[in-house]
């Protein structure tokens, strides 16, 4: 077996550096915010792993069958010679694509993208040790700004699974997908995974499950401040909120004081002042319709090739060509 790579573009200064910007400008602003990635060290990722297999989270197994169905079709389709997975996470769900693509026999290389290195690190070490004749190079990144660093190769399917397209807010999705384009060649292909519109009550259970996962994966970027910023966050003092707004078509979730509170963050010299029930924006997942992932793709310089969806029509996967 070749050895696995590890690329790290997104290192820990780097990281320190644009989590000391963010949370400054997050816990002035109002309302407050904060941004997903610092949700994914190390007991984040577990966290992310739990949830994809809670009995309210539907999209990990909605999109598993998808792809289960569909990954030779993909492989005959897009005749891929690298596979990049931006957001790759554990990856798992993607060896149904490396399975379909090393029996048509195109693939020769594996590059996972994602900006938890702890989560990264086992990924690359599970699929080269199982994937032994492909070249796998994973590179430590964020997906916003380093898709420069996607390997010029022959043949390129970016995969995004996940519905992680729609942890951004629209702005920054259709900038995403200009940027995924541009780093593409004509012909070269994306398989993009959303979650769709459907009942509010379902989705609100799917961000707020009985078993307070999500809940605590929310929480748990309140841990990553008191121990990288040095702040004294009472991740207990939160409790988690999972909104559907109706207008916008997409899921919010909130983590909100449940009393007054001030937080000092060493590290920023900044103080933070709650009030009783004041919330802190932590993520948007957006869902979509058909027409809209149409419309954004081609927006971007993506024709959909294919639009395919689980029997229970939760979520789609859909395969665009780069015109
Ligand atoms: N693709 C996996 C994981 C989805 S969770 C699945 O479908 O189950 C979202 C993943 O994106 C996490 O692994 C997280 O670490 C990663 N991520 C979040 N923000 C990121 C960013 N800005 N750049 C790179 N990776 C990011
Ligand atoms: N991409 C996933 C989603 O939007 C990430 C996710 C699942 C998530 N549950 C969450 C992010 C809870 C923050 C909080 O479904």
């Amino acid at each position: 077996m070749t050895e696995p790579e590890l690329i790290v573009h997104f290192t820990a200064a780097d990281a320190a550096r644009d989590l000391r910007a963010d949370v400054r400008a997050g816990l002035t602003g109002r309302p407050k915010w904060l941004t997903p990635k610092w949700l994914y060290d190390a007991r984040g990722s577990e966290l992310f792993e739990r949830i994809t297999g809670l009995p309210e989270y539907y999209q990990t197994r909605a999109e598993q069958r998808i792809l289960r169905d569909r990954a030779i079709e993909i492989a005959e389709l897009t005749g891929a010679g690298a596979l990049v997975e931006l957001g790759s996470g554990s990856s798992e769900k993607t060896r149904l694509l490396l399975d379909a693509l090393r029996k048509t026999g195109t693939l020769r290389e594996f590059v996972p993208l994602d900006v938890s290195e702890s989560a990264l690190r086992s990924a690359v070490a599970a699929i080269a040790a199982d994937y032994p004749e492909l070249r796998v190079r994973g590179v430590v990144g964020d997906f916003t700004a380093e898709l420069a660093a996607v390997p010029a190769g022959r043949g390129r399917l970016v995969a995004f699974l996940g519905g992680t397209i729609g942890n951004f807010a629209p702005a920054e999705r259709s900038r995403f997908l200009t940027a995924v384009r541009a780093a593409l060649r004509p012909g070269e292909g994306l398989l993009l995974g959303t979650d769709l519109v459907k009942d509010p009550a379902r989705l609100v259970r799917a961000y707020d499950d009985a078993a307070g996962v999500t809940a605590e994966f929310d929480r748990n970027v309140l841990r990553v401040l008191n121990r990288e910023l040095g702040a004294d966050f009472e991740p207990e003092a939160f409790e988690h909120v999972a909104r559907w707004d109706q207008e916008q078509e997409w899921i919010e979730m909130r983590l909100r004081a449940s009393r007054p509170m001030r937080v000092r963050v060493a590290g920023l010299d900044l103080i933070a002042d709650f009030d009783a029930g004041e919330e802190i924006r932590t993520e948007i997942s957006a869902k979509f319709r058909r027409s809209r992932v149409e419309a954004e793709l081609a927006a971007a310089g993506f024709a959909l090739t294919r639009w395919w969806l689980d029997d229970g029509e939760d979520f789609a996967l859909s395969l665009a060509t780069a015109v």
